[in-house]
């Protein structure tokens, strides 16, 4: 995260009776540095939103509605007035949607942009896109890239600062010298490689509700095993980062051409077996295999069907794949019922979303009762009214 001052007050006092939290930026960037203190406020805050709003249960299942409380009037106050542009130039169904309801909830306006229909497909770069909505007088861009860094670039340009610094593959020009008049917050809604901050912390309050830690968010005791490509995940680098703050024991699991031993350097343990580890795990979160990630643009060779750049059929050069097949990676590393029987019986699944059912996830696992993935998709919602709250409050 970006610990850049802000221009607002440095605190927010939310909804009705509640303390004041501190907070340290108008930005969020990345989990990674982030003091557990902060994570926490910010869960916090979630969750006194979850109060409100949240999801109930329900006798014969988790029902997904939000029933409004009389408190949501108050939350309509909160952001009264701001206005909030999406900027996804990558694909999204919950994050974009999660954000836009978010915003709704706390009473700002929402603007949504692609790159479908907007001038960079006339070759505008996403620096000057973001410059320019944001001399509109928008309070606040929410930022989804291919590249690595893309959201730290455009903070730079809002915040008047030299583009250097900039990490990844995120190829702009340097940024005008003269920013936006007005304050402009920039959340990082992923990009390319780096991380997922709002992904993070909902799968930390996920972990945190299904193991009851929503009073404290410690983490400590539990641990979580993320499986799957974690060198091409966003997700992993801001779970890892978040969850190992609050003091969860994180294992990265996968074949080594998706979970190189050097993640190790997060903070988490790196583990090629998953057969071996299933009985100590409290928590499973599985990730896909982010084709579009892999610089062989997903050379995968044979026992497919998982949708990817390599099954196009386009002539791309031939470089060896990552894994050897999906068929082969869903053997070793799929979560199969008969895997999900060998976890602990507290044990909950997670899946950040999209799943590609049958390779890494079996439907009937995605399906079952110990499966967290509705519920991850509504904590996300109030997780994202509280960055947005602490960012521009
Ligand atoms: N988990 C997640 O980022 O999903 P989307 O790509 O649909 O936003």
């Amino acid at each position: 995260m970006s610990l850049a001052p802000s221009s607002r007050a440095p605190s927010a006092t939310p909804v009705p009776g509640a303390a004041p939290i501190a907070w340290p930026s108008r930005h969020l960037l990345q989990l990674r540095g982030l003091p557990a203190d902060h994570l926490r406020s910010v869960l916090h805050l979630a969750r006194r939103y979850d109060e409100i709003v949240g999801p109930r249960p329900l006798a014969g299942g988790f029902s997904p509605s939000r029933v409004l409380s009389p408190g949501s009037a108050e939350l309509q106050r909160e952001l009264h007035g701001r206005v909030i542009a999406n900027l996804f130039f990558e694909d999204s169904t919950r994050t974009r949607v999660s954000f836009s309801v978010a915003a709704r909830r706390l009473g700002a306006d929402v603007i949504d942009l692609t790159s479908v229909g907007s001038s960079m497909n006339k070759g505008e770069t996403v620096v000057d896109t973001a410059l320019n909505i944001a001399a509109m007088g928008v309070d606040g861009v929410v930022i989804r890239h291919r590249s690595s860094g893309a959201a730290e670039m455009v903070r730079r340009a809002l915040d008047g600062e030299p583009a250097h610094g900039a990490r990844g593959d995120a190829d702009e020009p340097a940024p005008p010298a003269e920013p936006p008049a007005q304050a402009c917050s920039v959340i990082n809604a992923g990009d390319g490689r780096h991380e997922h901050p709002t992904q993070g912390l909902l799968d930390i309050y996920t972990v945190a509700a299904a193991f009851g830690r929503l009073e404290t968010f410690d983490l400590s005791g539990l641990t979580v095993a993320i499986i799957g490509d974690i060198g091409s995940s966003r997700v992993a680098r801001s779970d890892i980062a978040g969850m190992v703050a609050l003091g969860a024991r994180v294992i990265c699991i996968g074949p080594p051409g998706l979970v190189p031993a050097a993640m190790a350097t997060l903070g988490c343990e790196v583990s090629h077996d998953l057969d071996r580890v299933l009985p100590e795990l409290d928590v499973v979160n599985v990730l896909r295999i982010q084709f579009e990630r892999h610089d062989s643009g997903g050379g995968v060779s044979g026992g497919g069907g998982v949708p990817g750049p390599a099954s196009s059929g386009a002539a791309a050069p031939a470089k060896s794949p990552i894994i050897a097949s999906t068929r082969e990676y869903s053997e070793m590393y799929g979560l199969s019922s008969r895997r999900a029987a060998r976890l602990r019986k507290h044990a909950i699944i997670m899946h950040p979303g999209p799943i590609n059912r049958g390779v890494e996830l079996a439907s009937d696992v995605a399906d079952s009762q110990r499966s967290m993935v509705l519920r991850q998709v509504s904590y996300g919602v109030v997780v994202r009214m509280a960055v947005l709250k602490l960012c521009l409050g």
